[in-house]
């Protein structure tokens, strides 16, 4: 073991705060504000300190430590672990050039019976200095921190009056190595390996690899972010696919200018390739964190709602999963595809609030195996976070199963259930104050709306969704605007709890066309009528001044 120091003696030092700082609450998934806001002096610092005042086990426990590689990772690692050293930890465990992804790290708290860990990432959100950083808190099952802790760090942060730190140099991340830091151990870790390996128990590597290999050419955006080391790794290396094959697989600070969000705006290249082009049979792209997955086919855009259903109905194609599935849960606006399924396949579908962290008692009880969001999350009970290259993966091991093209295996699929057309519409930085009083006012229609025209349906139920967690009891409420209709079709609004400019509006769109209608649609068409009705009933355009999304999925 190298000793960077012989600061065994040393006393943490107490940094005193200016000023307490009141905004440090976190959103749907973590800290996450401007780049320059956490450049501000001790912006950091506190929140660090709140965790560690408020995580159970700080002293004596093991804590897991990385990023997606933006810029503020190296300097944010540096600084965690003096303050890890000063509040007693026992070890952190971190990993080479603190590249780490959160399904990663989430395994790597699981397997290292850690008190949790600490990922540094603004997920989807651009980076670089003029863009965003974040920092996300998991637990000791490896999943996101729950409300009340996150809660319990928030309340910490608002009266804050000093940190501690113990000065060291910077330990280097460039290798493997061990560290001993004022009585604390730090491990510098490769941090693909036991990702890897976890990957190869579940899928069968040799049969994708064989598959891949055999003229079935495909195309991986890592948008510059988190999991191109990985993602070159498994498939180029390991499963054999060709050079070349993982694009943008070198974890940049800014992410090359782009935005690492895996949709049709902000993978566009890839979307084109695939869409438009003859190149490629499969085509997938990962966020900044390495959680999110966009899957595409030639010609052919799967929607992360089918993505789940599909994925559902053909667990058995992997060996992790071939004895059958325990239950299965999407998020709250998600599209009902996978609620079929899991009629079909005689297991319990449950409905959870927008977040990751709504599936960890679901999961952690044995009650579900496979889970997933329409913001392009899918993941099991094999780590406790959406797992991208996990997705990318089942959809392979489908494919080399099936032998089959994306869009043969959507067709089928939507030919023995039916097809629940969907799409969600984004209005980005909108004034916080006109997106409140939109929500506010179509809050307060909503008791008022049931039994009445919507367009040429009919609402059925309109409510603001709240939910009682089966396994502990937890009530949630305000997760969501619905507006269910008669012919089955639904209308939500959301605020979304992950922005940092403004506030963005979201429209989830989702009517459902039996196995014997038109399923052939673009589901802009489909969906038209509903577009219009929810424009005219919550005055989207007049409020907002927008003509049309700015993004839409
Ligand atoms: C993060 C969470 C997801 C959640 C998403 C919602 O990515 O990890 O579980 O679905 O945020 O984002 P929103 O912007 O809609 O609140
Ligand atoms: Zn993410």
């Amino acid at each position: 073991m190298s000793s960077q120091s012989n600061l065994n003696e040393v006393i943490p030092l107490r940094v005193k705060l200016g000023h307490s700082f009141t905004d440090q609450k976190p959103g749907t998934s973590g800290l996450r504000k401007s780049t320059k806001q956490f450049q501000e002096n001790h912006y950091l610092e506190s929140f660090i300190e709140s965790i560690f005042r408020t995580l159970p086990g700080v002293k004596g426990g093991i804590l897991i430590l990385g990023g997606d590689g933006r810029f503020g990772n190296r300097k944010a690692i540096d600084v965690i672990i003096r303050m890890a050293a000063a509040h007693g930890v026992r070890k952190v465990i971190t990993t080479v050039d603190g590249i780490l992804s959160t399904p990663a790290a989430s395994h790597l708290i699981r397997i290292n019976n850690s008190i949790g860990g600490i990922i540094l990432s603004a997920s989807h959100n651009s980076g670089g200095k003029d863009g965003d950083f974040g920092v996300k808190i998991n637990g000791s099952n490896g999943g996101p921190a729950s409300e009340s802790l996150t809660n319990s760090i928030y309340a910490c942060s608002q009266n804050l009056k000093e940190y501690q730190i113990i000065q060291n140099q910077e330990i280097s991340l460039s290798v493997p190595g061990e560290y001993e830091i004022f009585s604390m151990k730090v491990e510098v870790i490769d941090g693909l390996k036991d990702y890897i390996d976890l990957m190869q128990t579940i899928f069968d590597f040799d049969r994708i690899g064989a598959f891949l290999t055999k003229d079935f050419p495909i195309a991986f955006d890592a948008l510059n972010a988190v999991t191109g080391p990985y993602a070159k790794k498994i498939l180029e290396d390991i499963l054999g696919a060709c050079k070349g094959t993982v694009k943008n697989g070198v974890p940049l600070e800014d992410f090359g200018g782009c935005h690492p969000d895996p949709n049709l705006t902000y993978a566009k290249e890839l979307a084109d390739a695939l869409l438009l082009g003859n190149k490629y049979f499969f085509g997938a792209a990962c966020d900044g964190d390495g959680d999110r997955n966009m899957i595409l086919g030639k010609g052919c855009f799967v929607n992360p709602s089918d993505s789940l259903a599909v994925l559902a109905a053909n667990a058995d194609c992997v060996p992790a999963y071939s004895s059958g599935l325990l239950g299965i849960a999407r998020s709250m606006p998600t599209s009902s595809a996978v609620d079929i399924v899991a009629k079909d396949l005689g297991v319990k579908c449950y409905e959870t609030p927008t977040g990751w962290k709504f599936f960890g008692n679901l999961l952690d009880s044995g009650q579900i195996t496979l889970c997933g969001e329409e913001s392009f999350g899918t993941g099991s009970n094999h780590v406790r976070e959406k797992d991208g290259l996990w997705a990318v993966l089942f959809w392979l091991q489908i494919l080399a199963d099936k032998k089959c093209s994306v869009h043969e295996l959507m067709h089928r699929h939507w030919s023995k259930y039916g097809r629940h057309y969907y799409s969600r519409h984004d209005y980005e930085e909108i004034s916080s104050e006109i997106a409140k009083d939109l929500y506010q006012r179509v809050e307060l229609m909503l008791p008022s709306l049931s039994g009445k025209q919507f367009g040429r349906r009919v609402v059925k139920l309109a409510d603001n969704f709240s939910y009682k967690d089966p396994i502990d009891s937890s009530i949630t409420t305000n997760q969501g605007l619905r507006i269910l209709l008669d012919d089955g079709s639904r209308v939500i609004l959301r605020l979304s709890g992950t922005g940092t400019r403004g506030a963005t509006l979201r429209v989830y769109l989702e009517s459902y066309v039996a196995s014997d209608g038109n399923l052939n649609q673009d589901p802009q068409s489909a969906l038209c009528e509903l577009i219009r009705d929810i424009d005219y009933l919550a005055e989207i355009t007049k409020r907002t001044g927008m003509t049309s999304p700015t993004v839409i999925t």
